[in-house]
């Protein structure tokens, strides 16, 4: 399962840019580089010698909790959140920290996020896993209660339009998609403003906060990095709504939301 499962994702790491680039020209790269692949390897390593135990072989939990479907690990830049678990544990509540060098979590986190990166291709496919449901089986809400709520408390509406950048949204997306992608949206830019103790300050895209280091590219392609300790750091997340709103839905609003959206044809 594992080996197929690492060649299924070399496979579509290959496959997918060579699509993209008969489609046009490139947008942002996607899909991990050599190096990554390199990383996430060592990372196995390390998840097994100290995680398997409690996380399980899959990382779907045992004494520990499911880390495919942990809203942190969800919501981790990076290492920014999952960092500070490991090295610091929550020894009150039964995870353990671990001694890891910043190379040797960032390595950790490349494995997670490979195995997320599966996971989630396995959903997408029709017979992979069960988890494309039909819109039909999913619109089980009201969707005049998912208008209100788009319009009212859950203040959509200060962001989005049904007739303006969610026009249509619903056939844009299959069900299962859209379902993920309301309530955590993919492809978020993260910006940051960097400070030096002397004052200058440094602005560009948020590319690693793991707790140790920061690292930002600016317009021009430039990266540059910092330890964390000696930075002042300011975080820009346009989707920070999204995550805000995300422990706090009922199923019964998801429900609904869902089934609005799926009004928007
Ligand atoms: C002895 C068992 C044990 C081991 C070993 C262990 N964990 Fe945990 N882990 C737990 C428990 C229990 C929790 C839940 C703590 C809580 O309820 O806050 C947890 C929580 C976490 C969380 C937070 C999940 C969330 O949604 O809040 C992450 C991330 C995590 N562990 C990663 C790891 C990694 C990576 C390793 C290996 C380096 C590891 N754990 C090793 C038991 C373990
Ligand atoms: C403060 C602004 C803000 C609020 C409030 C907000 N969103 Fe978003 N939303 C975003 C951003 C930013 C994105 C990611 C960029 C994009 O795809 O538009 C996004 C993405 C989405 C997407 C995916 C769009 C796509 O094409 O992939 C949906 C659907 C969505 N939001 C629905 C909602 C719903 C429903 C609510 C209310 C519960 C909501 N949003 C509240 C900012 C916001």
């Amino acid at each position: 399962m594992k080996k197929t499962g690492w060649l299924v994702t070399l496979a579509l790491f290959f496959a997918v840019p060579a699509l993209r680039a008969q489609q046009g020209p490139p947008r942002r790269p996607t899909g991990p580089t050599p190096e990554q692949v390199a990383a996430a390897k060592r990372g196995e390593t390390i998840y097994k010698q100290n995680c398997t135990m409690c996380h399980s072989d899959d990382l779907t939990g045992g004494r520990g909790p499911d880390l495919i479907r942990s809203t942190l690990v969800r919501h981790d830049k990076g290492g920014n959140l999952i960092g500070p678990v490991v090295t610091q544990g929550r020894p009150e509540k039964g995870m353990p920290s671990f001694p890891l060098s910043s190379a040797e979590v960032s390595d950790l986190v490349a494995y997670i996020d490979s195995e997320l990166a599966l996971f989630d291709m396995h959903t997408r496919i029709p017979g992979g896993y069960p988890n494309d449901i039909p819109a039909s089986r999913l619109a089980t809400g009201s969707a005049a209660a998912g208008k209100a709520f788009f319009y009212g408390v859950g203040g959509c509406s200060k962001c989005h339009s049904p007739t303006g950048d969610l026009a249509g949204i619903a056939k844009k997306y299959n069900p299962t998609d859209l379902e993920q992608r309301f309530l955590n949206p993919v492809g978020v830019v993260e910006t940051a403003t960097v400070t030096l103790s002397s004052g200058k300050q440094y602005k560009g895209e948020l590319l690693l906060n793991d707790g140790f280091f920061v690292t930002l590219r600016d317009a021009d392609g430039w990266t540059q990095t910092w330890p964390r300790s000696v930075v002042k750091l300011e975080v820009t997340n346009p989707a920070a709504a999204h995550e805000a709103l995300l422990p706090k839905w009922t199923d019964a609003q998801m429900h609904d939301m869902f089934t609005y959206l799926e009004t928007l044809k």
